[in-house]
């Protein structure tokens, strides 16, 4: 490596991080907030150090050969990382990491905004009222779902998952997860939480919020089977990967009534968002928003920068995803 290490970021990330990069690399930002095209980045990736990637990113067998042997780490931003082919980066010996914990706490507000708004038919009084209708308070109108004191069920009961299950104990909530693991009791006693099969999450649920990794093994882990296992009047939450639901069955549930609302921040076929779910007035969607505060994107650009420094400096990067690439 030479004195200036090359950096290339593929998406504009905050200021600061972005200066500290400077500070020490020659850094290529690509300033397109449309993310560079597959085929310009297979073209313009060879000779960097560094990269750092979106989860829009596809990080394959592919890219890392299109950036050539100098290439020592792959840091992602985010702290999904369904993008990232580990095995493809510890055969090219390139680590690769992801942001988390920075993101937790602001990814489950998130969430917790969604199930609100989903709960209390927030999305679809704002269109109401932006639409100019006319209007005179009544007691029949708009009526949603009470949250407090309800069962919330929660899927992968990770860090992100645990952070909702302590909003929900503080509106009372009763919490019950499913997960591949039985957390710690301490855990179970801090958030209150009792772990049971999704099935039976899915029947005693009143929400029922994802949280997830993608994997092959949880792509469509969500169904028609499953919606019908749930409640008439309960609510689905997703901020981990849209493709964990089948999107046509959700969309079937939904205008079939066989489940009150969903609230949504990621989609199957990102960026595009099904039109038959645009078109329900019981979805509320935003775009892929669960880690965008300003105080979070500041915390996962230094996160990503302190792996890149790590891997310059011979260092173990501290949110290593595939320490196989070590020896
Ligand atoms: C992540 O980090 O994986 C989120 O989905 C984006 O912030």
């Amino acid at each position: 490596m030479g004195d200036r290490p090359k950096v290339l970021v593929t998406r504009r990330i905050r200021e600061a991080p972005t200066e500290r990069l400077r500070e020490r690399c020659d850094v290529t930002t690509d300033e397109n907030d449309f993310g560079i095209p597959r085929d310009d980045l297979l073209q313009r990736v060879a000779g960097y150090d560094a990269l750092v990637t979106m989860l829009t990113e596809r990080v394959d067998a592919e890219l890392l050969t299109a950036a050539g042997p100098q290439l020592k780490i792959v840091a992602n931003h985010a702290v999904g990382f369904d993008n990232v082919n580990l095995a493809d980066c510890t055969a090219a010996g390139v680590m690769a990491s992801n942001t988390p914990d920075v993101l937790t706490e602001t990814t489950a507000d998130t969430a917790f905004a969604l199930l609100m708004a989903a709960a209390r038919r927030v999305g679809e009084g704002e269109r109401f009222l932006r639409a100019r209708t006319s209007w005179i308070w009544g007691p029949l109108m708009m009526l949603g779902q009470d949250v407090h004191h309800k069962t919330i069920g929660i899927v992968g009961f990770g860090r992100i998952g645990q952070a909702v299950a302590r909003r929900a104990k503080g509106f009372g909530m009763n919490v019950v997860y499913s997960d591949a693991f039985q957390l710690p009791s301490d855990v179970e006693a801090e958030t209150s939480a009792r772990r049971v099969d999704l099935d039976d999450l899915l029947e005693q649920a009143d929400f029922v919020s994802i949280h997830t990794n993608l994997t092959p093994e949880t792509r469509h882990l969500f169904g028609a089977e499953q919606f019908e296992k749930m409640k008439e009047t309960a609510v689905l939450v997703n901020t981990s990967r849209g493709a964990v639901v089948d999107e046509d069955a959700l969309a079937d549930a939904l205008a079939a009534g066989e489940i009150f609302a969903a609230g949504l921040d990621v989609f199957e076929r990102e960026p595009e968002v099904s039109e038959r779910l645009l078109e329900l007035d019981n979805v509320v969607v935003i775009p892929h928003l669960g880690s965008a505060t300003v105080d979070t994107r500041d915390a996962m650009g230094h996160l990503a920068v302190d792996n890149v420094f790590a891997a310059f400096d011979g260092e173990r990067p501290p949110t290593l995803l595939n320490p196989d690439v070590l020896g």
